[in-house]
């Protein structure tokens, strides 16, 4: 075995007793593989990110609802969160009680609802209208609130999710109507969240909203809990050595706010984060096959089978992803070269990394695209028609296991059985 490569999953060996060729035979490719020591001490660096006896980690599932996973989180004393119906269903099926999930849906049915107050889980309305839904279908019960809390932060404005420029929370201005309606289906405030963007890599704006939504609660006094959100980031520039988010300098700040409130207010409120990427990003690497080498016109392309149907951030938001290389036979040659990774997907768009330089890439060789653990497979689809990857965990013995099988050709007709002669 010859990596050509390999400096971070060397680094953390992170594939255990296997390697990535072997992988990439034993399952095919693309194959998401996850390394379950590092999840659980990405759990653990939140949780311990702060003394304050009533903190609580919610994981965001949306980054990586895979079981295993889910229960592996849940292991590591984290609750969650959920984004749909879909999602409740599965946390609940992972071992998460009612209790320990929060749903903070935006402009659902009230089909979806129902189904979250049916199953006994707190809802927290993103909207004054949604909030007068939830008070017709459960008057008198428990609720939340999303607060915009007018602050912003994120990679990309498609993941800015508070100030001015999005769909997300209640603007402050309309808490008499928040309390207005409160009081119409006398319903119990027991918690605010927000979530102001996603990656950030300094705690500045995160400390501020934070800040704004502890002096905001003291308008409601039933209040249980307080969320600040997620949005913690992760180096994804690592072979540049990219610095990860100084958690310490973030874990202290938020000390002082909360010890500051608890002297101030004498409320002991339940304290929450809220991240996903943070927990999950590093644990995931992506590998795919190099089929095909091309030269058009200035740019060598390398043709692999990682489509954005697989991995669509690169396509989505122009996210950067590191990318190693392992060859089962000795590198020829040592010469770098600019090359541009594309996938399978009959679009231009489809591009993985543009521009890099990196050894020159053989067919047949194997990549791996790093930090692949967040918003990877749960965004992946059947575009083209194509099925999605398979998921393996190396698991904390080094040991490797599918934890979800790869899409077949009759999954592709599930949908369509009724119509089938
Ligand atoms: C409400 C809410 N909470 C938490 C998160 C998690 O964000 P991240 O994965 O960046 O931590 C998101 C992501 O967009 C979100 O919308």
């Amino acid at each position: 075995m010859n990596y050509i490569h390999n400096i971070w999953t060397e680094k953390t060996n992170f594939f255990g007793n296997t390697d990535p060729l072997a992988l990439a035979s034993k399952y095919g490719t693309p194959l998401y593989v996850y390394n379950e020591s590092i999840l659980r001490s990405r759990c653990k660096a939140l949780t311990s990110l702060i003394s304050y006896p009533a903190f609580k980690v919610n994981y965001s599932a949306k980054a990586n609802t895979n079981l295993s996973l889910l229960r592996i989180i849940r292991s590591e004393g984290l609750t969650v969160d959920a984004m749909s119906a879909g999602e409740l269903f599965l946390e609940l099926k992972a071992g998460f009680t009612p209790e320990e999930i929060l749903l903070v849906c935006n402009n659902v049915s009230d089909e979806e609802l129902r189904f979250a107050i049916d199953a006994g889980v707190l809802i927290s309305a993103d909207s004054v209208s949604q909030l007068r839904r939830i008070g017709q279908l459960n008057r008198g019960g428990k609720v939340a609130v999303r607060i915009n809390p007018g602050i912003g932060a994120g990679h990309h404005e498609k993941v800015i999710t508070g100030g001015q420029k999005t769909k997300f929370g209640v603007d402050p201005q309309f808490t008499a109507e928040l309390k207005s309606i409160l009081k119409e289906f006398n319903l119990h405030l027991t918690g605010l969240n927000q979530h102001i963007g996603s990656l950030f890599m300094t705690p500045e704006s995160y400390i501020e909203a934070a800040s704004f939504l502890l002096s905001y609660a003291q308008n409601f006094p039933e209040l249980q809990f307080v969320d600040f959100g997620g949005g913690f980031g992760i180096p994804y520039h690592k072979d540049s050595q990219e610095k990860p988010l100084d958690l310490k300098t973030l874990g202290s700040e938020l000390q002082k706010l909360i010890d500051d409130f608890v002297r101030k207010t004498g409320k002991k409120l339940t304290i929450k984060i809220e991240p996903g990427r943070f927990i999950v990003a590093e644990c995931g690497v992506l590998l795919g096959r190099v089929h095909a080498l091309k030269q058009n016109a200035q740019t060598l392309y390398a043709g692999t089978d990682i489509g954005f149907n697989v991995l669509i951030r690169p396509a989505f938001y122009g996210s950067h992803h590191d990318i190693e290389i392992y060859r089962d036979v000795p590198a020829t040659d040592s010469e770098m070269q600019k090359v541009t990774i594309v996938g399978n997907i009959c679009e231009t768009g489809d591009i993985l990394a543009k521009d890099r330089t990196l050894p020159s890439i053989k067919e047949n060789d194997v990549i791996g695209v790093l930090d692949a653990g967040a918003y990877g497979m749960v965004m992946s689809s059947n575009y083209n028609c194509r099925l999605r990857p398979a998921e393996v965990l190396i698991d904390q013995s080094g040991n490797d296991i599918l934890i979800r099988r790869r899409d077949t050709l009759e999954d592709l007709l599930i949908q369509f059985q009724d119509l089938l002669p």
